[in-house]
């Protein structure tokens, strides 16, 4: 899809994408991430300004370069991207929480890179702290019906329910807008150029999106934000 051919129904507003995947220090040069690339951030980003956007982008180690028409604010940890989304957010008319958000970290840092001892038994115990869930935290603040919040679900299907009833249970978990829902395995969803999804509303609709480019994919979930946005104050 070029971007000629894309409507301009995004023009006057201002929206915010996170993307990426969040790194937890466990001292100065060691981390605990994941396999996010920030394609499907980026492509959002990029789709929205596109459109007509104001784009603030919330990027958090991103694998591929970031479009050219983007505000761009560098988050590293999961304690970073919640403080940069939250500022981006006050004045936002949409937040796409498209990265990867450590759910842990570390509870403790360590200031000087850590060492083997002679001694095995004396081998570190890492223990983790529950990171700010930031998408949850812009749901219990935000008044009226503004921002529009998107969230996004990497799930795989296990003995307790399929990939979509636990898409669902997350939507009403979660009480967000809108949930983009993908199914991953070791070769699906990550650091790939296309994307399959199931764009869920909280109004109960289900748009699938058949295996196509992240491209199509976000033009697919500004389809679905576009109609919940408040009117456009003059
Ligand atoms: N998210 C967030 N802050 C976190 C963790 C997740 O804002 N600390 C956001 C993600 O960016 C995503 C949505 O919440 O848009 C859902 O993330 P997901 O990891 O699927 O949900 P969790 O509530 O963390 O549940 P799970 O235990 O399945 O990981
Ligand atoms: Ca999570």
């Amino acid at each position: 899809l070029g971007s000629g051919s894309r409507p301009r129904d995004l023009a006057g507003r201002r929206v915010v994408v996170s993307a990426g995947g969040t790194r937890e220090p466990l001292d100065p040069v060691r981390f605990l991430g994941n396999r996010s690339s920030g394609r499907q951030g980026v492509a959002l980003a990029a789709a929205a300004a596109a459109r007509g956007a104001h784009v603030t982008l919330v990027a958090a180690h991103l694998e591929v370069p970031v479009p050219a028409a983007v505000q761009v604010v560098p988050a590293g940890t999961a304690a970073e991207l919640a403080r940069a989304v939250q500022t981006a957010a006050a004045d936002a008319d949409a937040v796409v929480m498209a990265a990867a958000v450590a759910d842990f970290r570390p509870s403790a840092r360590a200031e000087a890179k850590i060492k083997k001892s002679e001694d095995p038994s004396r081998d570190p115990v890492v223990v983790l702290e529950r990171t700010p869930d930031v998408l949850a935290g812009l749901v219990a603040e935000r008044e009226g019906a503004a921002p529009v919040l998107v969230g996004f679900a990497a799930e795989t299907g296990d003995e307790t329910g399929s990939v979509l009833e636990h898409g669902r249970a997350k939507l009403a978990r979660k009480g967000c807008d809108l949930l983009v829902l993908n199914e991953v395995g070791e070769t699906k969803g990550f650091a790939t150029a296309t994307n399959a999804v199931v764009v869920l509303g909280r109004d109960g609709t289900e748009r699938e999106v058949p295996e196509t480019s992240k491209d199509v994919v976000a033009d697919a979930v500004w389809d679905a934000v576009v109609p919940m946005l408040p009117p456009v104050v003059p």
